[in-house]
């Protein structure tokens, strides 16, 4: 499972940035074929404004990718302590490259299982794209709850199961097969019930 997932973001790590920011015509067009359109532009602008622009506290950005979507908002936060985590080293390499002049911002790899973190050190964790991709959601939740202080914000979003027949059907024969996601997906309804 883990050599799937670092291939299937090795193959992809020359697109990724154009697929999700929808920069081709290509990418707009696979957007708007298998997922309704949804621009993760704006879907990551509204995450990233549950976070103040005067944050100061400390943050985990897990899985943090190519930090296409947060680079500029992690470096504006100078008196932040902000961890990122990816488990695919092409992807963190990247992320590690966008962040390099921002010292508040440390580039770890690792496992979202196994965070190399003190319990309840994070006032913010932030999981954005992440919990279709990682292999083990249990230990995924258990080890991002444990590093929350009490009172501290998870915020996150991912692909739901059950909302497009289309997007199922290219998650199922395609995405998870490759590595990019990594079964089982929850419903709105499963998810609720949480
Ligand atoms: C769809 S990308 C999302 C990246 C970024 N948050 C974004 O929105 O662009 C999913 C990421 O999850 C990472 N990932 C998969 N399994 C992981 C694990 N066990 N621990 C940490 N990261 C993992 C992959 O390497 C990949 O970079």
């Amino acid at each position: 499972m883990a050599d799937k997932i670092q291939n299937a973001y090795h193959d992809s790590k020359n697109i990724y940035d154009d697929v999700l920011t929808q920069k081709s015509i290509f990418s707009r067009l696979y957007i708007k074929l298998f997922w309704s359109g949804t621009d993760d532009n704006l879907i990551a602008k509204k995450v990233l404004d549950y976070i103040s622009d005067d944050f100061t506290g400390k943050l985990l950005d897990v899985p943090v990718g190519t930090a296409v979507f947060t680079h500029k908002k992690w470096s504006s936060l100078k008196n932040a302590e902000i961890i990122c985590l990816d488990y695919s080293r092409d992807m963190i390499e990247q992320a590690q490259k966008r962040l390099a002049d921002s010292p508040q911002v440390s580039c770890l790899q690792g496992d979202v299982g196994d965070l190399p973190l003190e319990n309840e050190s994070m006032d913010i964790v932030l999981s954005m794209n992440g919990f279709h991709a990682f292999p083990d959601k249990k230990k995924a939740f258990k080890e991002t709850y444990r590093v929350l202080k009490p009172g501290g914000k998870f915020i996150a979003c991912f692909y739901i199961k059950g909302e497009s027949k289309i997007t199922d059907w290219l998650v199922k024969a395609i995405l998870s097969k490759k590595g990019w996601f990594t079964p089982p997906f929850p419903t709105r309804i499963q998810l609720k019930k949480y």
